[in-house]
């Protein structure tokens, strides 16, 4: 190598450097970097969540062997169901919305956590392993009784 061919790599080390600044810069003001939410994900009345096949019933519901799926309703300031129990061993899939204001399903302890949006179903799949109890809390502050709102999942044999 001679100093020519050092002068070269420089050259097209700081070009590419330069065109990498350019592309992170345009991929963040296009918005594909963090897409908590799609704008594909299916929409709800929050108005009428009684007529919606999953929410007009929330709770638990068996949809194959190990497999569940469970609607909640997230309003100030609880979660409906309160208390959800699902077995061991599963594959769990939560959907998720709000009939007011935005709240959050964050199971304490793990990285089990989604916005709720009114007008927008969130999903979530978790795998259940060992038995036990897990907090749930709204990490997004939804009024005065935000620090209140909570639920709990069972995990039960
Ligand atoms: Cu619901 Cu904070």
């Amino acid at each position: 190598m001679n100093i020519h061919t050092y002068e070269k790599f420089w050259l097209a080390a700081s070009m590419l450097l330069i065109v990498g600044f350019i592309l992170t810069i345009t991929y963040g003001s296009v918005g594909l970097g963090i897409a908590m939410i799609d704008d594909s994900s299916p929409t709800v009345d929050p108005d009428n969540l009684g007529e919606h096949p999953g929410f007009s019933d929330p709770g638990v519901e068996r949809v194959g062997e190990n497999e569940y799926e469970v609607h909640v309703i997230a309003v100030q300031f609880a979660y409906f169901p309160g208390e959800i129990e699902v077995p061991a061993n599963s594959t769990v899939t939560f959907r998720l919305t709000s009939e007011d204001v935005i709240h959050s399903f964050s199971v304490v302890g793990t990285n089990a956590n989604t916005m709720i949006i009114p007008g927008e179903v969130a999903s979530l799949t978790v795998e259940t392993e060992e038995p036990g109890e897990y907090g749930i809390i709204c990490s997004e502050y939804c009024g005065a009784g935000h620090h209140d709102m909570e639920g709990k999942l069972v995990v039960v044999p």
